[in-house]
């Protein structure tokens, strides 16, 4: 078919974000509290109740499903579920972001489940750093993922580093080279103030500006126009080819005028922003029709009228609560 979506902006929206759990391995200290809840597991949306939705979105024109957090591969069934959408017919990409932390196990069968792309977070470089800045996460156990990643044959492998300053902002150059050497991207993000995390988050925010100035120390850049169909913005390096460094900039460059997405969380909200609290409760609509779709998409096409046009974050403020392993990334 050719069904498409479009919010009251006009905007298409062909990307789906597609969160399977809010819980997550790791306690990264931008995205969660120290001493986190998580989601009953009656709230959650079932595995079948996740493959019809996203049956739907993409028979109405979405073409790209990320499958998100809370830490997706710690969902049990997450790799069958993976086989299941890649093969829905219309989908052009199905590519998954991930702590890398169950990487080493699971990179092989998530090619093999049509995964086409991988985003990996990766801080630092630092095993004592890796660990201050993830709480629980082993900096060995990433690399070593990243490294199966590698091995099992993904179309591209991008690493994801929220920038901070007096954590991790002096290491970045240090992390490009990593990147660099072994033909990957990497994109650097600047944290959005989503729930109330214990530590303020003007005090470390390091812009987009700052790390591309740090890296140009190092690396001659050559700005790009090509885009993932993602936030970022992307350079290339002279004399490195393969790889692309990308900048995700929702304070000093504001991108929602292209937005083309939205996210469902774990338990079955449609979030229409990420910045926002408007929703649509689509596991409320799925249990209330569980044969016929049409009352579903009515419910969808009216939601998206509703999508506003932009975040109004402010680093010195919390005006959203739901923390970030909650909201899909
Ligand atoms: P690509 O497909 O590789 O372009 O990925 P992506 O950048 O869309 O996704 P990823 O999961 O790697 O997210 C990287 C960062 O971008 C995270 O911090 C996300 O929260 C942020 N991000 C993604 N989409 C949006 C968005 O619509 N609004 C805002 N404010 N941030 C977003
Ligand atoms: N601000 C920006 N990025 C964040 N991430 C998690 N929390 C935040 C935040 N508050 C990043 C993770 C991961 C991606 C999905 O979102 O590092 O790479
Ligand atoms: Fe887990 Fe990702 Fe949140 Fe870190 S950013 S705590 S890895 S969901």
């Amino acid at each position: 078919t050719d069904a498409t979506l479009t919010d009251g902006l006009g905007r298409r929206i062909d990307y789906l974000r597609l969160s399977v759990t809010d819980r997550c391995d790791f306690r990264c200290v931008y995205c969660m509290a120290e001493d986190m809840t998580f989601l009953p597991r009656q709230q959650v949306l079932s595995l079948e109740e996740i493959e019809r939705l996203a049956r739907l979105f993409v028979a109405q024109g979405v073409s790209k499903i990320r499958i998100t957090g809370g830490e997706p591969l710690v969902r049990r069934g997450v790799v069958e579920l993976c086989e299941r959408i890649s093969g829905l017919p219309g989908l052009r990409e199905l590519v998954m972001t991930t702590n890398g932390s169950q990487l080493a196990k699971l990179a092989g069968p998530l090619a093999a489940a049509g995964v086409k792309r991988l985003n990996i977070s990766l801080d630092s470089l630092d095993p004592q750093r890796f660990k201050a800045l993830t709480r629980t996460g082993e900096l060995q156990q990433v690399l070593a993922g990243i490294e199966a990643a590698r091995e099992a044959g993904f179309a591209r492998i991008k690493l994801n580093v929220v920038a901070l300053k007096g954590r991790n902002a002096d290491e970045l150059p240090a992390l490009v080279d990593y990147a660099l050497a072994r033909g990957l991207d990497i994109s650097f993000i600047e944290e959005m103030p989503l729930g109330h995390v214990g530590r303020s988050r003007a005090e470390t925010l390091c812009s987009s500006d700052e790390v591309r100035a740090l890296i140009a120390e190092r690396y001659a850049l050559l700005d790009s126009a090509e885009s993932s169909g993602g936030p970022a913005r992307y350079v290339r390096v002279e004399g490195y080819p393969e790889s692309r460094i990308g900048f995700i900039s929702p304070h000093s460059n504001n991108f929602c005028a292209t937005c083309n997405r939205v996210r469902l969380t774990a338990e079955g909200r449609l979030l229409l922003c990420l910045g926002h609290e408007n929703s649509l409760d689509l596991r409320a609509l799925v249990r209330r029709h569980p044969t016929s779709d049409a009352p579903i998409l009515k419910a969808l096409q009216q939601a998206l009228l509703r999508k506003p046009a932009r975040h109004e974050f402010d680093v010195n403020e919390v005006q959203v609560v739901r923390f970030m392993n909650a909201s899909g990334g």
